[in-house]
């Protein structure tokens, strides 16, 4: 893989997001009829680790509130531990962009063994050659191409294009969404390529906050809603990049005690839909970043009017798709400020082939 006019693989799979996402939506191999039909599916359950757990907390939200699926989620490395109860006519998703993490492959091997072939088990993945892909019962990979910076970006974008496909799927199958409503989800999709590079235009904005964050120890990220597995990716995405301190909370969770964390050292990220009209979730998240300057630290506000980075308006469901672009650069830059070797962090591989 060439690098091109990009000094790392991080930034150049950063910029390949509106690709990603055209061809995902317009990807004619996603063959969603490997899967059940909704009469045959009770329940969904997801595993995954780290970012791809992230989108699995997405594809959750989607799955339940715009398809109506019970759906759980738990993190592949929990799964032994505590594996879910047994459940009738389920869908289990197992999401790894390698498709060759350790304890991604263990929990769908466990699984496999106690069902007995009752459960359906299907791989979303990056490699439809791995072990993940070709154990399962299905497979419908993620194709965004080769991602070489262990920092997964653009494999997450496409898994979350991949999820709301799924949920778009099993809404119209279950008549949660008539077919206007559909057309105009689709006219929105459609639209996001572009609005991505208009975040993407904003590098140097961001790359300018990064800039005043060189010595900060401890970042706090909020989200509600389906942007709050969104904090937690950005935050991930600064630990493993950056070694900052960062942890993504839900905004309302983070009043019940985490709050007492901040001081004038120690920042928030608060991500705000930034759809045309306000919604409950940009009220809820702007109440919080309220309460955290008047105790005296600083919010940098992502989306919404008066936000240090403003984002293009878009539907908050959507808006995953955009808000996440500004973390991975925020990351990405604020590593380079630290002279940190970006696409090949210290203590971590691409994939964990044993925990
Ligand atoms: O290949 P996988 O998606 O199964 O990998 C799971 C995690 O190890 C991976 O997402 C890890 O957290 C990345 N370094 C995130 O950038």
């Amino acid at each position: 893989m060439a690098l091109q006019k990009f000094q790392h693989f991080m930034l150049k799979e950063i910029y390949e997001q509106p690709e990603v996402i055209r061809h995902s939506l317009n990807d004619p191999n996603k063959a969603f009829q490997v899967l059940p039909t909704l009469d045959q599916v009770e329940e969904i359950q997801i595993l995954a680790c780290g970012t791809s757990f992230h989108a699995g907390l997405v594809g959750q939200f989607l799955l339940e509130q715009v398809a109506g699926i019970p759906t759980r989620v738990r993190s592949a490395s929990e799964f032994l531990a505590a594996p879910f109860p047994r459940t009738r006519n389920t869908l289990l998703m197992v999401v790894s962009q390698s498709g060759e993490t350790a304890d991604v492959l263990a929990a769908m091997q466990a699984v496999k063994q106690s069902s007995g072939g009752a459960f359906k088990i299907l791989a979303i993945t990056n490699n439809s050659q791995s072990s993940i892909a070709t154990e399962a019962d299905c497979e419908i990979s993620v194709a965004a191409g080769v991602e070489t910076s262990v920092a997964a970006t653009k494999t997450f974008t496409a898994q979350l294009a991949l999820f709301y496909g799924l949920a778009f799927f099993y809404a119209r199958q279950g008549q949660h969404l008539s077919h206007e409503q559909l057309k105009g989800w689709n006219a929105q999709l459609d639209a996001l390529p572009a609005q991505v590079e208009k975040v993407l235009q904003q590098e140097a904005t961001i790359a300018a906050i990064a800039a005043s964050l060189k010595d900060t120890k401890t970042l706090i990220l909020l989200g509600t809603g389906i942007n709050y597995p969104l904090a937690l990716e950005g935050a991930l995405k600064l630990k493993e990049t950056t070694y900052t301190h960062a942890e993504g909370y839900a905004a309302g969770e983070f009043l019940h005690g985490p709050i007492a964390l901040l001081d004038q050292t120690i920042p928030a990220i608060a991500i705000c839909p930034s759809q045309p009209s306000r919604s409950a979730s940009a009220e809820r998240i702007l109440k919080v970043a309220q309460k955290i300057s008047s105790n005296g630290s600083d919010v940098i506000l992502l989306g919404g009017s008066d936000a240090a980075i403003v984002l293009p308006p878009c539907e908050e469901l959507l808006s995953p798709f955009l808000n996440i672009v500004p973390l991975q650069l925020l990351a990405y830059h604020l590593a380079i400020a630290r002279t940190i070797d970006v696409d090949r962090p210290r203590n971590i591989t691409k994939f964990l082939k044993s925990s």
